[in-house]
């Protein structure tokens, strides 16, 4: 259990480890005022086992976070080995022996504008969140295709993971719950599939694993990396391709993924149901190797968990 309540939660901002109620930011700061930051969404998962705490890729969301930044022209205060001190700084102070979810933001503070490079703050964030798909509630998925286009390359980029381009993802999400659906899929520019509000999508065809390429208007997710990797060592053939709209009618299995949600099947796109509105064999096979992986159950990808406690 978590040592602090809520509103007792340590929060690292400006190099400090305060309570979350202590952890103000400026009201005209562009962070505020135009979501001018950059973050990332990283998991830890408790091994009862080992009695340790273990972030996942933490050393490829960090590499993200700094990629994000980069295209931002925000300017470069912290290293990798600032950002990763500070994290397990925040996730120590917080005494977490469970799995939790830790947000790193660096944002834009002071009192500039949309256009300034700086002054550069940073917050982190950890709180607990328990295995699987704790978004949507649900053990598998409505979805439909939005009518909101998914943001490009040439507009913002889908490969930066700034707060900003949450907008696009709230409008096809809330336009999605009005219509009585859990979630939604978008199109890109061009027409093709290209990823979920806040997770990337892999669908099954004849056997194959197939998931947009990272082109195709998608955050350069690490699951999805994870999942191509596990997939192919588990002998699936997997196709990185271009998906057109109708294929997700037809597909046999399909399924989102993210740090947040995991892999979560989806039952039905459009109320064309996939797999009789039940999870499919292939996914269920990735989603508990996926699980062992993540957890440190297996030895062969243990170079992707960082233990947090020495
Ligand atoms: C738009 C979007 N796509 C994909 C993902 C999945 O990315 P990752 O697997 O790195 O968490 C996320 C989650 O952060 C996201 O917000």
């Amino acid at each position: 259990m978590a040592k602090f309540t809520v509103d007792e939660r340590r929060v690292w901002l400006g190099g400090k480890i305060v309570p979350v109620n202590e952890a103000n930011i400026n009201v005209l700061s562009p962070t505020s005022q135009f979501g001018l930051n950059v973050f990332e969404g990283i998991r830890c998962y408790w091994s009862d086992k080992k009695q340790n705490l273990y972030a996942f890729r933490l050393n490829d969301h960090l590499k993200r976070l700094k990629r994000s930044q980069k295209l931002m022209q925000l300017e470069d205060k912290y290293t990798i080995k600032d950002l990763e001190a500070a994290l397990f700084n925040t996730i120590i102070a917080n005494e977490y022996r469970e799995d939790i979810s830790v947000r790193q933001t660096i944002f834009v503070d002071g009192f500039g504008s949309w256009a300034s490079h700086g002054t550069i703050n940073m917050f982190i964030s950890p709180i607990p969140k328990a295995k699987s798909n704790s978004e949507y509630n649900k053990n598998g998925l409505n979805c439909c295709v939005s009518s909101w286009q998914r943001i490009n390359d040439n507009s913002i980029s889908p490969r930066i993971k700034c707060g900003a381009n949450y907008i696009n993802s709230r409008m096809a999400q809330i336009e999605a719950l009005n219509n009585g659906y859990d979630t939604t899929i978008f199109l890109n520019n061009r027409g093709t599939v290209a990823e979920g509000p806040g997770s990337c999508i892999f669908i099954v065809r004849d056997n194959v694993l197939i998931t947009p390429l990272i082109t195709d208007s998608v955050l350069e997710s690490i699951t999805r990396d994870t999942i191509i990797v596990i997939a192919k060592e588990l002998g699936l053939a997997v196709q990185e391709r271009s998906i057109d709209r109708t294929e997700l009618y037809l597909c046999d299995e399909a399924f989102l993924c993210g740090s947040a949600m995991e892999i979560t099947p989806i039952f039905s796109i459009d109320k064309y149901l996939i797999n009789n509105g039940e999870k499919g064999p292939i996914t269920d096979k990735i989603h508990k190797e996926y699980l062992r992986v993540v957890t440190g159950d297996s030895q062969e990808y243990s170079k992707w968990l960082t233990p947090i406690y020495s």
